[in-house]
């Protein structure tokens, strides 16, 4: 694949100014300069990089990334009232068209994931594929058996034809639940926290199917999913 359509799918902008940054100087291959748009390169070795402006890239056909959360942001390219999830990463991944799979509230933080890849967002966000997540929630007043019992046996949500349930529920301590759901609506664990008769004051998601969020990801910050960790999001 040529210089310029390297940098065009890896979201570098349009082609005239993926070859204007060719041009400039700006790219390298292997820690060499390439001002020639048209230099082939082989991106069938997974190893394949480049750098712009110094920063190193992987080739990626497609981008699998996962985004420690923080709260007061929206997953969202427009957001309504908050900053967008999207000013966290690099522009490029907005520019290849990289969306998140599901949304977490703005006041929500943890694992959150992101793709280019639509048939791999539809798989994890399909209310028919039945993907574990598990979220803790701090609550505003102590957690009992009697919620516990409740969340595990199913609520009924407004609007909800039948009781949701929860895979598990477990007490983290006074004020903290672990919930696992298989469902993704539309505040649904706030919803059946308020249900169970307590309230949700802080929700964090730790994990998606097998795959968790690493410990050391600082709040805001992402990384590329590898073949282990996709492996382990779909083993859960
Ligand atoms: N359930 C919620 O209530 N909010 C989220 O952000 C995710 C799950």
């Amino acid at each position: 694949m040529n210089l310029e359509s390297i940098l065009f799918t890896q979201g570098f902008g349009s082609r005239r100014q993926c070859r204007a940054l060719i041009a400039d100087g700006r790219v390298s291959v292997g820690g060499t300069v390439r001002t020639d748009a048209d230099a082939d390169f082989s991106i069938d070795d997974s190893a394949f990089g480049f750098s712009v402006d110094g920063v190193a890239w992987p080739y990626r056909e497609r981008a699998y990334l996962l985004l420690n959360k923080p709260a007061g942001y929206e997953c969202s390219r427009e957001p309504q009232h908050h900053l967008s999830v999207f000013s966290l990463l690099p522009p490029q991944f907005a520019e290849r068209g990289v969306q998140c799979v599901g949304r977490l509230d703005q006041d929500t933080t943890g694992l959150l994931l992101l793709s280019d890849d639509g048939k791999f967002v539809h798989l994890f966000t399909s209310p028919k594929r039945k993907v574990r997540k598990v979220y803790v929630a701090t609550t505003r007043h102590p957690v009992d058996d009697a919620q516990l019992a409740a969340l595990r046996d199913g609520v009924l949500l407004h609007g909800e034809p039948k009781p949701i349930a929860a895979v598990e529920a477990e007490a983290r301590g006074d004020r903290q639940l672990a919930l696992t759901v298989m469902e993704g609506k539309y505040h649904q664990v706030k919803r059946m926290i308020a249900a169970a008769g307590n309230r949700c004051e802080a929700l964090h998601r730790e994990r998606i199917g097998g795959l968790a969020l690493p410990a050391a990801l600082a709040p805001g910050a992402w990384q590329w999913l590898d073949e282990t960790d996709l492996g382990s999001l779909r083993s859960g």
